[in-house]
């Protein structure tokens, strides 16, 4: 276990926008930083990053929370790890309390999954950089390639013998489970016998976006027509393919800062063109490009570059993946390499100087890139022009910006010699299409809503009394702990006149004092579990602590409790998002002093709540059962009640404080 001391440390230290841009490419807006959710699928950004309150929160999928939080959600950490990870990326040493064998038990599979990765990775480096036949064989064949001193160890490249269990053997005798050697897929497993899945291969570790090793990659170094080249971990409980990126730890920065991403076929691509110098490439390891490959790229650039190699064969088949980048709104440019060259063999052989003029001479706007090949192919073929054609509306269809999508029309007419009217209306006809098949879905998603019965539970009730309870929780969140003057109304008889009147008494209190102590008084309770257990944990957190930090309060929240705290705290910040949304929004009449906002918020309360008593009353009364029960009575009071608080309510809006 990690001591509270590291933990404490840990919190203090992270900066919530450092760690999250690391993930997001965050723009200034105001005093917070936006950027595109990386949790769905946008294209305006509704993902704020608050450095004064230390939170984040996204308006599209209503998640939010602190630097931990968002650890958890984006990469899936456990609470463990996203503390590791912090304390790795501030250099705060973890100091460890003794773990018992049970704590080690359950220790969960998928750390323990990271640890045998992480394990094989430093293995297969130690075993190429320290053995005779990792130096012979491995570390020769990188050399052999180009590959720096520098560049090795930065990609962490290794090797792994060629024995049939070597690396299994080292692994068991260091204690690490054949259960997570099987399933990380390191280890075959067949009947009694075991196999070390790389045998003979030089290692390629394939990393999250934060660094940890989630599968590997291995290319074979003899020549056998039975074996594949490369041969990639299986998919895993932490390895998804389709969700990975080579070299994307590596580049996430360089992609962000130069605004754009080069898409590349493999390893050794993405490894030759860092070593040039070339920093913002990835490339989608062995498998076709996914849609959340794209998101990944999309959360840092919207502008991808896909590099192709010479031959013109495997063209037409790549081409086709690209829709899927189009579909997501980015910008494709694609750049084609000379005859018989690939981005590898072309960065090696030329400087940096070369390579970026090459990549910006010969990128190309992937929609006329298209047009132009596929013309090449169709010249006097009328049937395969009008195919043609069609394809290329296709592509345009599925850009999701209007004005894109006219100007790319235009574009296709010249390329392709055909008139601007021609493709217009095959793009209305295309879009026609879409619509109605649309519409269908929508319908039968209707029909689903409508068997399942909305079991779930609640969406916050937007009434009355859940403003006022959320109003609550804020007032205690951010002037909980503060010392104020507070102008209270009593009741004193009037020594002249006898009659009732208000007068002002002065008290000091704690913000939080006040408002526990107003409530108790109604015996008042919150409706909204949420706000429920909040306001308790507030309460009792500030009535602990003279230094309150809204920071740490959130840290020790589970996510839920988390969310709800950074929704109502980042309220005024979403509308600093959509300017128009402000429009729609009487502005919010602002109270001078933090003792009236208090003094109108709960007496608000107390005024609803008595409403609601009395109506609850006139619901159960009937003319028959009033004046038995005593009902008329309460109800008397109530009102009386009720009076004295508008009373104090008028004073408050109205008045002179
Ligand atoms: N690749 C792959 N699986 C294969 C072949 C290739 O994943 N079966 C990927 C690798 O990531 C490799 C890239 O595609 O880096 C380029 O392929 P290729 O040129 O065939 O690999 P090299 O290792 O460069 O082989 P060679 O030395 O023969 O060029
Ligand atoms: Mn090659």
């Amino acid at each position: 276990m990690i001591s509270q001391n590291t933990i404490a440390k840990v919190f203090e230290t992270s900066r919530v926008e450092e760690v999250i841009g690391d993930f997001v490419q965050l723009k200034k807006s105001g005093s917070n930083f936006k950027g595109l959710s990386p949790f769905t699928d946008e294209r305006s950004p509704s993902f704020m990053v608050s450095p004064v309150k230390q939170i984040w929160k996204d308006f599209s999928s209503g998640k939010g929370g602190n630097a931990v939080t968002f650890l958890m959600e984006h990469e899936h950490f456990t609470y463990p790890e996203a503390i590791k990870y912090l304390a790795k990326k501030y250099s705060i040493e973890i100091e460890e309390t003794e773990q018992t064998d049970e704590d080690k038990e359950v220790a969960n599979e998928r750390e323990s999954l990271y640890l045998v990765n992480e394990f094989a990775n430093s293995y297969f480096q130690k075993v190429m950089h320290k053995t005779d036949q990792g130096k012979a064989i491995g570390l020769s064949y990188f050399k052999e390639r180009g590959f720096t001193d520098e560049i090795i160890k930065k990609f962490q490249l290794g090797y792994s013998l060629d024995e049939w269990q070597a690396f299994t053997d080292e692994s068991l005798k260091q204690a690490y489970k054949i259960e997570f050697l099987e399933k990380t897929g390191l280890t075959i497993v067949k009947d009694e016998k075991r196999f070390d899945r790389f045998k003979g291969r030089v290692m390629f570790p394939i990393h999250s976006m934060s660094g940890r090793v989630l599968g590997f990659g291995g290319r074979i170094l003899v020549n056998d027509k039975k074996a594949a080249k490369y041969l990639n971990s299986p998919e895993s409980e932490v390895y998804h393919k389709s969700k990975v990126l080579y070299g994307l730890y590596f580049a996430k920065q360089s992609i962000a800062k130069e605004d754009n991403c080069y898409l590349v076929e493999g390893y050794t691509d993405v490894i030759q063109f860092v070593q040039t110098g070339v920093h913002n490439v990835v490339s989608s390891s062995g498998t076709a490009l996914t849609p959340e490959q794209i998101r990944l790229i999309n959360r840092l650039t919207s502008n991808i570059t896909v590099l192709f190699d010479g031959d013109a064969a495997g063209l037409r088949a790549s081409v086709r993946g690209i829709d899927l980048i189009l579909e997501q709104g980015m910008n494709v440019k694609v750049c084609t390499f000379p005859e018989g060259e690939d981005p590898d063999s072309f960065a090696k052989q030329n400087t940096l100087e070369e390579l970026k003029t090459y990549l910006d001479e010969n990128a190309q706007d992937f929609i006329s890139f298209k047009a132009s090949l596929l013309m090449k192919e169709a010249q006097n073929d009328p049937i395969k022009k009008a195919e043609t054609i069609r394809d290329m509306v296709n592509s345009i269809a599925i850009i999701p910006d209007a004005i894109k999508r006219e100007i790319y029309i235009q574009e296709c007419s010249k390329i392709m010699d055909i008139s601007e009217e021609v493709l217009f209306s095959t793009l209305a006809q295309i879009n026609k299409k879409n619509i109605t098949e649309a519409s269908k879905q929508v319908k039968t998603e209707q029909k689903a809503f409508e068997v399942i019965k909305t079991e779930k539970k609640s969406a916050p009730r937007i009434d009355r009394q859940y403003e006022l309870e959320r109003k609550i929780i804020e007032i205690l969140l951010l002037y909980g702990d503060k010392k104020e003057s507070f102008e209270d109304l009593v009741l004193k008889e009037n020594e002249k006149t006898g009659e009732l009147e208000l007068e002002p008494v002065i008290q000091e209190a704690h913000v939080y004092e006040k408002i526990y102590l107003d409530l108790q008084e109604d015996e008042m309770q919150f409706t909204n579990e949420n706000f429920k257990t909040l306001y308790y944990s507030l309460v009792d957190k500030l009535n602990q602590d003279q230094s309150f930090s809204i920071k740490e309060f959130i840290g020790q929240l589970n996510q839920d409790m988390a969310e709800e705290v950074t929704s109502i705290l980042m309220e005024e910040e979403r509308y600093a998002l959509h300017d128009w949304e402000r429009k729609h929004i009487i502005p919010k009449t602002k109270l001078k002093t933090i003792p009236q906002l208090v003094n109108q918020t709960v007496l608000s309360l107390r005024c609803y709540l008595i409403d609601k008593k009395v109506q609850d009353y006139q619901h159960e009364t009937t003319l028959e059962n009033a004046n038995s029960s005593g009902i008329l009575e309460d109800v008397k009071d109530y009102l009386g009640l009720k009076m004295l608080l508008s009373r104090k309510l008028g004073k408050v809006v109205g008045g002179r404080v």
